[in-house]
């Protein structure tokens, strides 16, 4: 078990930091050398174009702090997430790595986009079980690559979700049930029909895919700290989990490009569903029953990925919990921010985190939150609601 010290938040959230003393040696599950290759490709694919980091400087002002930065994965390749450097670059791989074995000869990205590989490709299918964001990534990696693609998602998925992944050229197949269902229903069928499954979470005997998924989101924190220009690192970090795959990476990334000099880490999760701190205080990975009842879709995992955890449990700083009140009012600061960040209910949790523990002077303390902190956030995901709604923006 590591020594933590918890700290209650109020509403259900805390705060549990890891008190183990300095970090142990990081687990090196995707080191910079292995996402060297993941960011160089995705930076020749033709949408590409870094994301902006923001500095917020009022709220800044407002939280008593000396910088906020926000890095804002809205506008990534347009599809409004983060995802696309993770699913579509993995489908991509996938891709690759078939045609390599088949042609016995190298294969670079730009021969598939090209249509090269037509024929070969045509009648292969890509699927994954997904409530937004994924499939869209993934669905965008199988149309460049001139792949099919299968998207199965549960019945709670609303219909303009569905309707993104389908407008990528995906087949979206509605399951009865939950999203495990969902999850268990893309198995089978991809099983039984030989179709290529790529998810975002790892387990025994899969973990290629999502090796390259985390690879792929390394690209994220690259590009801040080439935005940073030499200017002071940030002193810390805030970033949201679900299955922990982007944490993981990201954390494992600061390690091993920046060693001792790295930002401290913390973790954010839903309070309906914190399975790393759960796992945290247990000392061994844990599954969080559900219902995972959030508006925050994207962190709604009762388990997290067997890669993420040890990764986490080593790098992280902290693990805190939040609820979907705080995620609510973070969206509303970032709407109203100079200049203003569109942020749905997950991509704002990272802020809500930040919220939860400036509303305790003791938690501030701990981590040495302060008017000297440089905080990073990143909005992981734009808000769908303000742009099919634009007057709720302004509010
Ligand atoms: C917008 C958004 N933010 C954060 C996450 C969490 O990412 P992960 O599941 O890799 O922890 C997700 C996951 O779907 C998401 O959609």
């Amino acid at each position: 078990m590591f020594e933590n010290a918890t700290i209650d938040l109020g509403h259900g959230a805390r705060l549990v930091r890891n008190v183990s003393g300095p970090c142990q040696e990081p687990e090196r599950i995707i080191g910079a050398d292995q996402g060297a290759d993941a960011r160089m490709q995705i930076r020749t694919w033709p949408s590409y174009e870094p994301t902006q980091l923001r500095s917020l400087t009022d709220l800044a002002n407002q939280l008593g702090i000396a910088q906020l930065l926000v890095k804002d994965e809205g506008s990534r390749m347009g599809l409004g997430s983060f995802k696309s450097v993770g699913g579509a670059y993995a489908v991509v791989e996938l891709v690759r790595r078939y045609l390599e074995a088949l042609t016995q000869r190298v294969v670079n990205t730009a021969e598939i986009f090209s249509g090269e590989f037509r024929n070969l490709l045509a009648d292969k299918v890509i699927v994954s079980a997904t409530a937004g964001n994924h499939g869209k990534a993934v669905a965008f990696g199988a149309r460049m690559c001139g792949c099919q693609c299968r998207i199965f998602v549960h019945g709670g998925v609303t219909d303009d979700r569905v309707q993104a992944i389908e407008a990528l050229g995906a087949d979206v197949i509605v399951v009865e049930g939950s999203y495990d269902d969902s999850v268990r229903e893309a198995a089978e069928q991809a099983l039984r029909h030989d179709w290529w499954v790529v998810a975002d979470t790892a387990y025994d005997g899969y973990t290629k895919v999502p090796v390259d998924i985390m690879r792929g989101y390394t690209l994220i924190m690259d590009e801040v700290i080439e935005q940073l220009k030499g200017e002071a690192l940030p002193t810390h970090i805030l970033v949201q989990t679900g299955v922990g795959s982007l944490a993981a990476a990201l954390c494992a990334f600061l390690q091993a490009r920046l060693g001792e000099d790295r930002p401290r880490f913390i973790v954010v999760e839903s309070v309906k569903a914190a399975c790393l701190q759960e796992s945290f205080l247990c000392g061994h990975s844990t599954i969080v029953s559900g219902p995972h009842a959030t508006s925050m879709l994207g962190l709604a995992a009762g388990e997290a990925s067997a890669l993420a955890w040890p990764a986490l449990r080593t790098g992280a700083t902290a693990f805190v919990t939040i609820t979907d009140g705080d995620s609510a009012q973070a969206r509303h600061l970032l709407a109203i921010a100079h200049p203003p960040v569109s942020s749905g209910p997950s991509g704002a949790a990272g802020l809500a985190g930040l919220l939860r523990i400036l509303s305790s002077e003791t938690a501030s303390q701990s981590l040495n939150i302060n008017q000297h902190s440089r905080i990073l956030v990143i909005s992981t995901e734009e808000d769908v609601e303000a742009l099919a709604q634009p007057s709720k923006t302004a509010g």
